[in-house]
């Protein structure tokens, strides 16, 4: 098969399916551009022209609450109409093709496809297929990848920490089958993060092959300790076949993160959490609301990434840099 690129001209986006492969200054310019489409609190949010006349189509195949919703309003804001369908599209489902709902769906002038699907591969084939003008952007594929996810918690660490280059950021939980892991890793990485510890029970482990140079912790205690950030993340049950499921009060004792494991990390350390929470599993609820948590900053910035990925499209498809 042809060699796939997400790239348009000039080194600018066409689609975005994966944070592999973006140069630096790229990310770092979505960062600042998020930035400028942020409010101050009570504020109205902002609002542009950038997708006037366009049509986003939101097609996930997966359960979403931020990531759909932050994409619907992140198109509406530009001046987009978004339609949102749920929907099967992977070669699992049962009827009318992955391509004929993607053909029907662009027949309607649809100009963005934002995709999340529980198998490999599924947006860029559909991106491989749509038309010349039309863009695909990855809500999550499989547990390979999330990368407006991965670009909205490198935002929000660069908003509360000012840089990279100094921080150990520590993730927590089940990393093998997290696509937020690696799109955060990925992001850290190519931002010169200081220190990427994973923590994990061993079952829980991605291959020794994923996750390059990062130091990786069957402990806790150790793995959080003088963390300026710590990221939990959910056991991805969906995506663990095997029986049994890991003992949950067995888990937090282990894994959950309290305020007593907490106070490992460095004092400004920050809480992230991508959501959905199991508040009482990988973290309790007076860390989840406390002082330190930055979670309800992770959903806002979800938005203004998503603005900035949408509009960055945009200017790609009109031909310039924005
Ligand atoms: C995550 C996902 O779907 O990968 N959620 C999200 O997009 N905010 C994480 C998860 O489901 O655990």
């Amino acid at each position: 098969m042809a060699e796939f690129s997400q790239f348009g001209g000039g080194g600018r986006l066409r689609h975005l399916l994966t944070l592999d492969g973006l140069e630096p200054d790229l990310i770092r310019e979505l960062l600042d551009r998020a930035g400028a489409w942020l409010s101050r609190p009570g504020e109205l949010p902002r609002r542009g022209h950038e997708l006037q006349g366009w049509t986003v189509a939101n097609l996930f195949a997966e359960p979403s609450t931020r990531t759909r919703a932050s994409f619907e309003l992140a198109a509406l804001r530009l001046g987009a109409d978004a339609v949102n369908l749920d929907m099967m599209l992977s070669s699992r489902a049962k009827g009318e093709s992955v391509l004929d709902t993607i053909y029907t769906l662009q027949a309607m002038q649809v100009d963005v496809f934002v995709i999340r699907d529980a198998e490999p591969g599924v947006p860029e084939y559909v991106a491989r297929h749509v038309e010349p003008q039309v863009s695909v952007i990855s809500g999550g594929e499989a547990h390979l990848s999330h990368p407006t996810q991965g670009l909205l918690d490198a935002l929000t660490i660069l908003q509360y920490k000012g840089g990279f280059r100094d921080l150990a950021v520590t993730i927590v939980g089940d990393v093998r089958h997290s696509r937020v892991a690696r799109s955060a890793s990925t992001a850290l990485a190519a931002l010169g993060v200081g220190e990427l510890r994973l923590v994990a029970p061993a079952e829980l482990m991605p291959d020794a092959d994923e996750f390059p140079g990062a130091l990786r912790f069957e402990s806790f205690d150790a793995g959080i300790a003088h963390a300026d950030v710590v990221m939990m993340l959910r056991i991805q049950r969906e995506r663990i076949a095997a029986t049994p499921q890991p003992d949950l009060a067995r888990y937090h004792e282990l894994y959950g993160l309290t305020a007593a494991r907490l106070h490992r990390a460095r004092p400004e350390a920050i809480v992230m959490h991508p959501g959905p929470m199991n508040r009482g599993v990988e973290i309790s609820t007076d860390v989840a609301d406390g002082p330190q948590s930055v979670i309800r900053r992770q959903v806002t910035n979800g938005v203004a990434i998503r603005m900035a990925v949408l509009a960055h499209i945009a200017a790609t498809r009109r031909g310039c840099a924005l």
